[in-house]
């Protein structure tokens, strides 16, 4: 089995997307077989991928056609970039199409048992709380939290919290909260007191901690996005994305 690597935040414009695909992509200049599912609606990661949710298959197919659901494997779009499960647009639907049966939290999970030759796979998130976000939550092994260093982002994640902490309980014990990222740094900024007790506490509150590695501001990032590639890809050597291949070892220190 793969080892599932959700990224997700409930506030948009915080940085899941560049930090889902800069993992991924990270992970494939590693030579680690890695498949990136976009399980946002708004498909920025699929653009980024330069993959398509237009007359394919997508996540929808695998998850969401509940009649004949397709083999995971045969949703793969394999790009230029790295291979990627697309987004739809038909996923906003999943809140009311997915029947309350007690098993509508587990389809994902369940498709990924079937994935065959991948070691990673990295979900990149919808900034909502929804049906969608439970079945990634439950079908993963570890959670990363983009998280900037401002007052109210720090706030909103009680919310999240209590989403998370619902589904380990319930659905997923061995979830691990691998911990939360600072991303979009300032470099010359330093951290106001108060902001880095919020950010302590809300980690404590998690049971998780904030990673040592922060990930710096750069324009990069949005060149990138505007190329529809990767940080990794666009420039491996800046700021940004070295800053992302420290957190990607902090992340999986200690597995093979
Ligand atoms: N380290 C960074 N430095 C500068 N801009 C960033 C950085 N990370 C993300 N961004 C920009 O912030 C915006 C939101 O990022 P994105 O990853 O799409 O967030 P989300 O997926 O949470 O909505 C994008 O324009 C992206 O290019
Ligand atoms: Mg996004």
């Amino acid at each position: 089995m793969a080892t599932v690597i959700c990224v997700a935040n409930q506030k948009g414009g915080i940085g899941k997307t560049t930090t889902a695909t800069a993992i991924a992509s990270i992970l494939n200049e590693k030579k680690h077989k890695t498949l990136l599912i976009d399980a946002d609606p708004q498909g920025n990661s699929t653009d980024t991928y330069r993959g398509t949710s237009k007359d394919t298959a997508t996540l929808f197919d695998v998850i969401l056609d509940l009649e004949d659901p397709l083999p995971i494997n045969e949703a793969i779009q394999h790009t230029e970039i790295g291979d990627i499960i697309a987004s739809d647009p038909l996923l906003k639907e999943a809140d009311t199409k997915f029947p309350s049966d007690g098993d509508e939290y587990f389809r994902l999970k369940e498709a990924l048992e079937k994935l065959e030759g991948y070691e990673y796979v990295v979900i990149d998130t919808a900034p909502a709380d929804n049906k969608l976000l439970k079945n990634c939550l439950v079908a993963a092994n570890k959670l990363v939290i983009p998280i900037t260093a401002d007052r109210y982002a720090i706030q909103g994640l009680s919310d999240l919290n209590k989403t998370i902490a619902t589904q380990k309980k319930r659905n997923n014990p061995n979830l691990e909260i691998s911990g939360l990222l600072l991303v979009k740094y300032k470099q010359r900024q330093t951290l106001a007191k108060e902001v880095k007790t919020a950010l302590e506490d809300i980690a404590e509150k998690m049971n998780t901690k904030v990673f040592n590695t922060t990930i710096r501001e750069s324009a990069i990032a949005q060149k990138a996005q505007a190329a529809r590639t990767t940080l990794i890809k666009y420039d491996s050597k800046c700021t940004t994305a070295t800053d992302y291949k420290d957190f990607v070892k902090e992340l999986l220190k200690g597995e093979k």
